[in-house]
């Protein structure tokens, strides 16, 4: 095999009660990515279409960071170019940099006919997050890897596990187009937290992971609470409350900022609804006159998927 051509989807990073170890892979957006072998040793961004602000320097590629630190690890004779093209947008919160990031070392270890595991290529991937966003966090590459709902346990040695997915579970998304970056929006976390948040926040996880292995609703709902990131983020999104709240009337589990924003998701049980909440959430940007896209998808089970190969 010479060339691989394989889709990278969109992700929802923190689900409100889990900043940073909770993330769930989204099924119709995302980017494609071919990846083809060359002569000449070494990873090369050739062209990256639909995104004018993504740089093509190995130094600052996220795909090309990701892919290098796969290929520290082995000896070949031969190299990799990648092209990308982006269906996410970036900083729009909803894991583009994690698309290329793992989209990137899932192709490449195709073509070298998988010696890594998936746990090493969240590795590789986490090292195109840290560049994006200043911290090496898995939260957004981890769903793409592995598919589904995803908990990291640890990011020293990676224990990723893999949650139930009840049925009917959909997400819908509003992007307001503004940017985000992810480093901007981590720099203005607050590093000291309560006790009472960090019980609250830890209730809160435990509610919803039961919740997901129960197929309970009911606590999915009560448990998509987050006391620690969203009351200091949530300044940087226009009317967020506002579609936080509209989301949650028109029947949302529950509704947060995703990952880092500007995007701002709602859990809706059911397609009908998820699109019933799109809509409401929509109302109040077009009442601002803000811009925005709106998506809404079934939880991808499988992650990463291969489109072709030649
Ligand atoms: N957990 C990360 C954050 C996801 O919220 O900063 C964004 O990359």
């Amino acid at each position: 095999m010479n060339e691989i051509k394989i889709f990278s989807p969109a992700s929802v990073a923190n689900i409100s009660c889990g900043f940073d170890v909770l993330g769930v892979c989204l099924n119709n957006i995302g980017d494609e990515m071919v990846i083809r072998k060359t002569k000449k040793k070494g990873v090369v961004i050739s062209k990256v279409h639909g995104d004018r602000d993504i740089p093509l320097d190995n130094k600052k590629n996220v795909a090309a960071i990701s892919a290098s630190s796969l290929l520290n690890k082995i000896s070949i004779n031969h190299g990799f170019e990648i092209e990308i093209f982006k269906g996410i947008k970036s900083g729009s919160g909803i894991g583009s940099s994690a698309a290329s990031s793992a989209g990137s070392v899932f192709g490449i270890n195709k073509l070298i006919e998988k010696p890594f595991s998936k746990n090493e290529l969240i590795k590789f991937a986490m090292e195109g997050e840290k560049k994006a966003s200043g911290t090496a966090h898995a939260d957004n590459v981890a769903p793409l890897i592995c598919g589904g709902i995803t908990l990291i346990r640890s990011t020293t040695e990676i224990d990723v596990i893999n949650l139930p997915i009840p049925d009917k579970l959909f997400l819908t998304i509003i992007h307001p187009k503004i940017k985000l970056k992810t480093s901007d929006s981590r720099s203005i976390l607050k590093h000291k937290v309560s006790l009472k948040k960090t019980i609250d926040q830890m209730a809160n996880l435990g509610g919803f992971i039961s919740g997901l292995y129960t197929n309970d609703f009911n606590l999915i709902k009560r448990s998509l609470k987050d006391v620690i990131v969203e009351p200091t983020r949530s300044i940087l999104i226009p009317e967020f409350y506002k579609i936080k709240k509209s989301a949650i009337d028109n029947g949302a589990l529950g509704s947060g900022i995703a990952g880092s924003g500007p995007s701002i998701y709602a859990m809706v049980k059911g397609e009908k609804k998820a699109r019933k909440v799109g809509e409401a959430m929509s109302e109040i940007l077009i009442k601002i006159g803000l811009e925005f896209n709106l998506h809404v998808s079934e939880i991808n089970r499988n992650g990463i998927k291969v489109l072709s190969k030649k």
